[in-house]
């Protein structure tokens, strides 16, 4: 579906897939040997407003370290980036990042916003339209993993494409798959493209532990808002307090893991049928990889980028790199 009825707004392409079966997504994760849930399901309404909270705790540095270091660059982003760039954003998170680069950008041309969220998508643009009256403004509503092509009504003469990849989202992705998508990145900004990138470091461990264990307890209820959808939208019979929260680095495979773990011996029904859990036993319901410098640059570059930038916090917590296509 194509429309481009939304006050404003150059153009808005509708290709979001079938409502994801939430429900058939879970009872074939709970039917593994390791059950597992993807955390694309951690963001309804409620779960990204406690999203929202995690990033305002102390111990969760990624949010505030990215930010801070994007007004840090802005002079040097301003530079580097060609005037007249159309700026492509994956998964439009907070309008905070997309402002700062976009503020920071010698007289962009465009922003395509592309999110999988046909709601946020649209308040997303919708204000930055407003905000930045010269810039013309589009969206396509789609899971950016999938392959997307340039869209007919986006910018087609100017073939300066920045795409912009903030909050190390790629962290959600395993190395296989995160090359996958960098190739698909690669294709969509063509020979005269570029990349900005956030992405987490490898870091002390306890830092990192602590961050994805938060003493407020948000990312525990991030985590534990999941069982809330499958009760309330699956009818899943399961009671919330005999699971509990369970994070912790992954040193073998360079990750933080996150997993709801039985406190007891158990059974669930969803949707008709029965999933025993053992005392102990988890739900796998989050990746995210941390990188070196050295190891995201070779990943990058195996997808056809090279690195023209990296710049990092002064606690080398967060790294933010600026490619080009090879
Ligand atoms: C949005 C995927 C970057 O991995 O740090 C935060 C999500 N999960 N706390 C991350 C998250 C738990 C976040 N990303």
């Amino acid at each position: 579906m194509r429309d481009d009825q939304i006050e404003g707004i150059g153009y808005f392409v509708d290709l979001q897939p079938e409502t994801e079966d939430f429900l058939a997504t879970v009872l074939d994760g709970l039917s593994q040997q390791q059950k597992s849930i993807p955390p694309k399901f951690f963001y309804d309404a409620k779960g990204s407003k406690i999203f929202d909270q995690i990033c305002e705790a102390p111990e969760y540095y990624v949010t505030r370290t990215e930010i801070a270091l994007m007004n840090e660059i802005a002079g040097e982003i301003n530079e580097l980036v060609e005037p007249g760039s159309i700026v492509v954003e994956y998964g439009c998170g907070s309008s905070l990042k997309i402002r700062a680069l976009l503020s920071a950008l010698p007289d962009p041309a465009e922003y395509l916003a592309i999110d999988i969220s046909k709601s946020h998508l649209i308040a997303t643009v919708k204000e930055i339209a407003a905000d930045y009256p010269k810039l013309r403004v589009g969206a396509i509503c789609a899971d950016f993993s999938d392959a997307l092509n340039w869209p007919a009504e986006a910018n087609a003469e100017r073939d300066q494409r920045l795409a912009f990849f903030p909050g190390s989202t790629i962290g959600n992705q395993t190395p296989e798959e995160a090359l996958q998508f960098l190739e698909r990145v690669r294709h969509l900004v063509g020979d005269n493209g570029n990349l900005l990138i956030g992405v987490d470091l490898k870091k002390d461990t306890d830092v990192l532990n602590r961050a994805y264990n938060d003493a407020a307890g948000y990312t525990a209820d991030f985590n534990l808002n999941l069982l809330r959808r499958i009760k309330d939208e699956l009818g899943g019979e399961l009671d919330i307090s005999s699971f509990e929260h369970d994070a912790f680095y992954n040193e073998d495979l360079s990750r933080i893991e996150m997993h709801l773990v039985s406190r007891l011996e158990q059974s669930i029904g969803i949707g008709g049928q029965q999933f025993d859990l053992l005392k102990g036993e988890s739900i796998h319901t989050e990746n995210s990889y941390k990188y070196s410098i050295e190891e995201f640059i070779e990943l990058a570059g195996t997808a056809g980028f090279n690195s023209l930038k990296t710049w990092t916090d002064a606690d080398n917590y967060f790294s933010i790199h600026y490619m080009a296509a090879k």
